[in-house]
């Protein structure tokens, strides 16, 4: 495809053409682990690599290549590299960068995997991670050692929607030499796109909004070419979090309308947090399109919209937070988020039940607090369903 398109028309057709063999218009599923050479030379030079062509899906395939070339379009990348989840795609990206002895600055609000690779599994190959106590440029930059190798954040983050300065953390970055890396989960390119603002590398649970309709595991790192070539041939071909072409494939497919979903997503989310907000059994909504948020200017700087993630304090404490999750009818009990079905989750009963409390406090995961994927149903159906759940 042509540089230049507008992001609607990558979202459609950037990675993909017709089948040269058969003229099928979708990607065929390349559902073979192996690929068979002409003759012995031809077999030879895809190995070294001299020729392009496909010899083993560990170490390529079209339909995943389909979807790396559409994720580097809508990001506005170099290259992509496909894993079987956003922790595959996270643990290695990071991996890319830092060895024993090295050091990171990480955000203080990280999805939890995320922070327990960086807190506990680089420790333990003589790694270390500083987590910055505030949202604040300069407290990262406080933070960097002379082995620093690598400076990680999400925005919004999970799941209290703090808004960090992309623009800011990937100039600190490029002045002290050190490579930036963002989780975009949570806006996805449609809403964000931080290597256009300098950062050096976007990860993705593409489980999320890329796929969009909760059905396929998949992660994905976007960056310069010799770094996702790195990715490639040092650490996926080790570790094997290869995806499958299947996952790759219904990926593929939810990208094409990443760009009508998430305008309605975050319309509903909007009007939801409104309603929220307003809701005397509510003690604080974290949502970055509501002007109280502390990050409101900057997502408006940074963000195309507010996202469709959010999180409330409910009165009532734990107790509380459970008894609403107890009472809803359309919003799924359900961890993940970017499906096109609403869900929640009560943070202290699930997803964080192992942080001891007062860490959980200390990065804002309150007794009460739930946190809501905004789905795409229609917004007066989710905000009765909240106002007889809070009823409670
Ligand atoms: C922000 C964020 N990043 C990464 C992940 C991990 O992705 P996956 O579950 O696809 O491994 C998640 C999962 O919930 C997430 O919310």
């Amino acid at each position: 495809m042509k540089n230049g398109y507008q992001f609607a028309t990558l979202a459609v057709h950037a990675g993909e053409a017709p089948c040269r063999m058969t003229g099928a218009l979708d990607t065929p599923i390349y559902q073979s682990t192996t690929f068979a050479s002409a003759n012995s030379d031809e077999m030879a030079a895809v190995y070294g690599e001299e020729k392009p062509g496909y010899m083993y899906t560990r170490y390529g395939n079209p339909t995943i290549h389909a979807l790396e070339e559409k994720l580097a379009a809508l990001e506005g990348g170099e290259a992509a590299l496909a894993f079987s989840s956003g922790m595959a795609a996270i643990s290695s990206a990071i991996l890319g960068y830092v060895k024993g002895g090295d050091h990171v600055v990480a955000a203080r609000s990280l999805y939890g995997a995320a922070y327990n690779f960086l807190n506990k599994k680089l420790p333990a190959m003589g790694a270390s991670t500083t987590f910055v106590q505030s949202t604040r440029v300069e407290d990262f930059a406080q933070a960097i050692r002379p082995n620093t190798k690598l400076i990680y954040f999400e925005t919004p983050s999970n799941p209290i929607l703090e808004i960090l300065d992309i623009a800011g953390l990937a100039r600190l970055g490029r002045e002290r030499g050190v490579p930036t890396m963002i989780d975009n989960t949570f806006a996805s390119p449609a809403l964000q796109q931080p290597l256009k603002l300098g950062v050096t590398v976007v990860v993705h649970s593409a489980t999320k909004y890329l796929c969009g309709h909760g059905d396929a595991m998949a992660g994905a790192v976007i960056g310069p070419r010799d770094y996702i070539a790195h990715l490639s041939h040092d650490i996926l071909r080790d570790f094997g979090g290869v995806i499958s072409p299947f996952n790759a494939w219904l990926i593929l497919r939810g990208t094409r309308t990443l760009h009508l979903r998430m305008p309605a997503h975050c319309a509903n989310a909007q009007k939801i947090a409104e309603f929220l907000a307003k809701h005397p059994r509510v003690e604080r909504v974290n949502y970055p399109g509501l002007p109280n948020h502390p990050g409101h200017d900057l997502a408006k700087k940074q963000m195309r919209a507010f996202g469709a993630m959010m999180s409330f304090e409910v009165k009532g404490g734990y107790e509380g937070g459970k008894k609403v999750m107890d009472r809803v009818q359309i919003f799924a009990r359900a961890a993940s988020l970017g499906d096109t079905r609403s869900l929640i989750v009560h943070s202290a009963s699930t997803s964080h039940r192992a942080v001891p409390r007062e860490q959980r406090l200390a990065i804002g995961i309150t007794d009460g607090l739930v946190r809501l994927s905004v789905g795409v149903e229609a917004v007066e159906d989710l905000i009765a369903d909240l106002e007889y759940a809070l009823e409670a």
